[in-house]
């Protein structure tokens, strides 16, 4: 790994004046970003595609879930669900099922309510407007954006954790608190307009590099809460139970799993209000399921 020392450093202007790029200090930093993508920049199977589905389901995985634990599981969801038609037609407890190994559910039932609207509202195309794909479920305006960019090169700002670091290091370097809303005109002022993927892939590779030079990241990461024995943790068994054996009472659940009935209880609850789960009588199962064989 080189030294990813920025050629030159912008002094910051913060007292209420924004940063001014001149042409050639623009120029600058996007040589410097360029130089750097030439020789580290990574190739993933998502930036090997122009289908706004593939594209969208990337950037949902890689919200919350690191690329090395994605890329196994990125061509299975899209051989099992190949555009948004398949998604919407398969049951919820096959879409759960696939998306295991990538953590936070909550997403796939996300992507799957999105491919609902989309075809009931969009035509079957996704949106090419932020504002549009902000309205859907999942989609905050860094995947709106990221979708903008990578599927339909338009040119709009975004920023996620990578770019956020590259431009903190080279913008605002040694400060606590730079919020997004200083950052935005710095991104969309130095954007590549006629390469928007390229750019944006390297801004993404080179912001990945000064993770791994700095090691401590921006000092902006949030700590994830501890996984073992959270709520988070017993949700994730609590679908596997009943991806694995449907149609389960509580009691059934808490035994199986050697958890609290009464955590289980609430948790069942708490599933069932986000759309996860349905009761009938005493059993609880994969919504969609109703009808499912559970034991006899
Ligand atoms: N390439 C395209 N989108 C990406 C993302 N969100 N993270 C890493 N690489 C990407």
């Amino acid at each position: 790994m080189p030294k990813l020392r920025p050629a030159f450093i912008w002094k910051s202007q913060r007292e209420g004046e924004p940063v001014s790029l001149s042409p050639g200090e623009i120029a600058r930093f996007r040589r410097e970003i360029y130089r750097y993508y030439a020789v580290h920049g990574r190739r993933l199977p998502w930036r090997e595609t122009r289908d706004p589905y593939a594209i969208l389901v990337s950037e949902i995985m890689l919200q919350q879930t690191p690329v090395a634990r994605v890329l196994p599981r990125y061509p299975v969801f899209l051989a099992a669900f190949p555009d948004f038609a398949a998604l919407y037609r398969a049951p919820l407890s096959r879409v759960l099922e696939v998306w295991q190994g990538l953590g936070y559910p909550r997403r796939a039932l996300a992507l799957k309510e999105t491919a609902g609207l989309v075809l009931e509202q969009h035509g079957g195309g996704l949106p090419p407007e932020p504002q549009e794909l902000e309205r859907l479920p999942g989609i905050g305006p860094a995947t709106a954006g990221a979708v903008c960019a990578f599927a339909y090169e338009r040119p709009v700002a975004f920023i996620e954790t990578n770019i956020r670091r590259v431009f903190r290091h080279f913008f605002f370097p040694g400060e606590a608190r730079v919020p997004d809303r200083e950052l935005l005109p710095l991104v969309a002022r130095t954007l590549d307009r006629r390469r928007v993927r390229e750019w944006y892939y390297a801004l993404m590779d080179y912001g990945v590099g000064l993770k791994s030079q700095t090691g401590a990241g921006n000092g902006l990461r949030k700590r994830q809460a501890p996984y073992g024995g959270s709520d988070r943790q017993v949700r994730g068994e609590i679908l596997r139970t009943l991806l694995a054996t449907p149609r389960l009472t509580v009691e059934e659940v808490a035994s199986r799993l050697g958890r609290e009935p009464a955590r289980v209880r609430r948790l069942l609850a708490a599933l069932q209000g986000e759309g996860f789960l349905l009761c009938r009588g005493q059993s609880w199962c994969i919504a969609g399921e109703e009808g499912a064989e559970g034991p006899p």
